[in-house]
């Protein structure tokens, strides 16, 4: 698949490389910031964009143990994984930026609330992993606050994808405006906040 979305881009024109990593798979995490590495010397955009419901997450009274730890394990440990072996890269950057695709889901306020979208969606394992992921974008931003690299969490919002069966009712490219947006701030850009397109989302 990362191939196949590769050949396309280039028809388009765009230079590109395709290198797989599997974020259940360390090995493969090491493999790939080491050739950024050799290759390219530095990473300017991380875009932490991966991420799975799985089909036995549900209510915390009966999601599957194993739904939870898979969701963590590839939503938040593997995020993490990632972004510690690509640091160095990002360190060699002037000024680089990495963005973590959350959702509404992982907001403690937004679930909490009665009548919004989030409130009455539960899939414990999914929103806790990203309200996991929430809280490494708060902790990475404060280690690096005196440095040229920004980190930020996004919410795409309710996109059709593969994630929902194709239900979300944003198109991709909606669903891409504020990762993009954040992608391609600069190192005085915003640090440590959450954002979806419409403005600053609660955490
Ligand atoms: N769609 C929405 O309404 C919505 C709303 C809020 C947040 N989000 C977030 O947006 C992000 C993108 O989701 P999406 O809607 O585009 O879903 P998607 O179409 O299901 O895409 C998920 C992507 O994650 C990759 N992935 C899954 N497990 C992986 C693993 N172990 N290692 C590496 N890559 C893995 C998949 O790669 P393969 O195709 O190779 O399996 C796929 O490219 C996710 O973090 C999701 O939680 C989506």
């Amino acid at each position: 698949m990362g191939l196949a979305a590769c050949d396309k881009l280039k028809t388009n024109g765009a230079k590109i490389q395709f290198i797989e990593l599997d974020l259940l798979k360390p090995e493969t995490i090491e493999k790939a910031a080491a050739t950024v590495e050799q290759e390219y010397g530095r990473l300017d955009i991380l875009i932490n964009n991966a991420g799975i419901i799985d089909s036995e997450d549900g209510l915390p009274s009966k999601t599957a143990i194993n739904a939870v730890e898979k969701a963590m394990a590839t939503n938040f440990v593997g995020q993490l994984r990632v972004t510690q072996a690509m640091l160095p890269l990002l360190k060699q950057s002037k000024e680089a930026s990495v963005v973590n695709v959350s959702s509404g889901l992982g907001s403690l306020k937004l679930n909490g609330e009665e009548n919004t979208p989030y409130s009455e969606v539960k899939f414990l394992g999914y929103s806790a992993s990203k309200a996991a992921l929430n809280i490494m974008t708060v902790h990475f931003a404060y280690e690096l606050r005196n440095t040229p690299i920004k980190v930020n969490s996004v919410c795409p919002g309710y996109t059709a994808t593969d994630l929902n069966n194709n239900q979300g009712t944003q198109t991709i490219e909606e669903g891409a405006i504020e990762t993009v947006r954040l992608a391609l701030i600069g190192s005085d850009g915003p640090n440590g906040k959450y954002s979806d397109r419409h403005g600053s989302m609660p955490w």
